[in-house]
This record gives C-alpha cells, structure tokens and sequence, in this order.
C-alpha cells in the first residue's frame, strides 16, 4: 500500500459522488438492514472499486453505500473483509483508510460474535470496551507505515469514550440491554474448540469474534474516533458445546438486528 493507491481510489469514488461523508459504518455478519433506513444515493460494488478487495462470503454483499440517515451523510460498508478469506491485514483495512481519505470524522463498526460471558446471552449486544488481538499480526506492521501515522500507535483507549457514553444512554432510554466488555478477534474461520473456549475465558475475553479489531486499530493509526458493538449470536459454554451452526448465528445477528440499528441511529443524530 503507498499513498498513489488511497488517492486512486478515493478519487474514483469522490469522482462518483462520494462528497463529505461524516460518519462511516461497518456491518457485520447478517447485520446488514441498516441499510434500509439510508436515504441511499449511490452504491458501489466493491468488486467495481479500484484496489478494493473483492468480498468472498456469499452472506456478505459487499457494496460501499453512500447517503443520508438521520440527516448525517454516511458511507457504509455492507460487508467487510475478513482475514480468513486469505486477505492480509492490510487489506482488510484498507477501506477504514478510504473512509477516512473521504472526511468521515466518526466510525461505528458492528460484528457477530459468540459470548465467552455466559452472563451473556445469545441475541444480546455488547458495547466494545477492549479488544485482545489473538490474530497473530498487525495491520500497522508494514515497511511504510509511519507515511500513514505514529507506528506505535496507542491502545489506551481504543474505543471513542464519548460515543460510548451516548451509547450507554441510549440503550437506557431505548430499553435495551447494552453489556460492556472485552472482544477478542481469533483469525477463524474454524469455530473454537472447547479448550480455546476456557482460555478465552481465563484471558478476560467476554465475546470472541474474526473481525473488527484491525479495522480498530487502523482507526486509532489515523486518529479517528471508532465505537463497535457485537450482537451475541452464540452462548460459547466449553462444558455444554453444541457443533455450530452458521445459519442459526445468521438468524440470531438478523433478530438482535433492530436493537443494533436503533442504538446506532440514535447516535448518529447526536
Ligand atoms: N467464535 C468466533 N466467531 C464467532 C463466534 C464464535 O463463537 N460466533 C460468531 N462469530
């Protein structure tokens, strides 16, 4: 990655209409109905956008959407790459460079992810408090990182501590349940075993998941204020493990959808 290759396609997409966008989100796995309370201008498939990975998971649509919601301009990213589908972590982040290039000043990022918590249960959601990254690299550990920003990028506070105190209100005046806690990004796509369950347990995880925390990380490189929430798709208890199923952690995401949409359009307004 070098700064011909953001501004090529930052200029492709300005060139399409991608004018000052102010926030920008990621949805994750089966959380993709955002999309319809957008006042939609424009969409572009990822596949059509210049150094743009091009998504591979049939559930993922993957388009960058442009428009209105709650009066904001945003861009959206329906779908999001992940490191197993064979992506580097460069890659995967890639587009959090874009969305910045473009002047979003906000980004709300969203994933599914299984509960380590068994306080926690299946169809809840978790404001993102920390991350352990177990993904065995950085996306900031490549040659010409410092063009971009600091190389040793602080993780004292990861997550934008004003948005997460509007978020912690709105979920109160909502009536939803918000848990707080510590997400742990795993590169996948294998579920975990049992073993790795406990250990997630012991390491102070309370959701695991195979997103988010590069496009975190990446976020604080360029100093951009970032927010995430998990929607609890599973309940991962190592001493009652039933085999996966990826249709019913689909089904779960779209169910505890709603809760995230209004959690995240409220906060859009502020
Ligand atoms: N592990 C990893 N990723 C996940 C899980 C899980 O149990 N559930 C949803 N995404």
């Amino acid at each position: 990655m070098n700064s011909e290759t953001i501004k090529e396609t930052v200029d492709f997409l300005k060139h399409k209409g991608f004018h000052n966008p102010e926030i920008g989100i990621v949805l994750g796995t089966g959380l993709g109905q955002l999309v319809s309370h957008i006042d939609i201008a424009l969409e572009v498939d990822y596949a059509d956008i210049p150094n743009f990975p091009v998504s591979t998971v049939e559930f993922h649509s993957g388009k960058l959407i442009f428009g209105t919601l709650e009066n904001k301009k945003v861009v959206v990213m329906q779908g999001r790459f992940h490191l197993y589908e064979g992506y580097s972590l460069q890659e995967v982040t890639f587009p959090i460079r874009i969305l910045k290039a473009l002047g979003i000043q906000k980004l709300l990022v969203s994933n599914a992810a299984g509960a380590i918590n068994l306080n926690f249960k299946k169809g809840d959601i978790m404001l993102i408090e920390d991350h352990i990254n177990l993904q065995g690299g950085s996306p900031l550990a490549f040659k010409n990182v410092s063009e971009f920003g600091e190389r040793f990028t602080d993780m004292s506070e990861p997550y934008d501590l004003n948005m997460r105190h509007s978020l912690i209100e709105i979920a109160k005046n909502n009536n939803i349940t918000l848990h707080k806690g510590v997400y742990t990004a795993v590169v996948g796509p294998q579920l975990e075993s049992k073993a790795e369950y406990r250990y997630l347990k012991i390491i102070g995880a309370d959701a695991v998941g195979m997103s988010t925390v590069p496009e975190v990380i990446v976020a604080n490189h360029l100093s951009l204020p970032v927010i995430a929430v998990s929607v609890l798709t599973d309940e991962c208890n190592p001493d009652d493990l039933k085999p996966v199923n990826i249709a019913e952690i689909i089904a779960i995401a779209g169910q505890a959808e709603t809760k995230m949409i209004t959690l995240f359009k409220e906060l859009i307004k502020l």
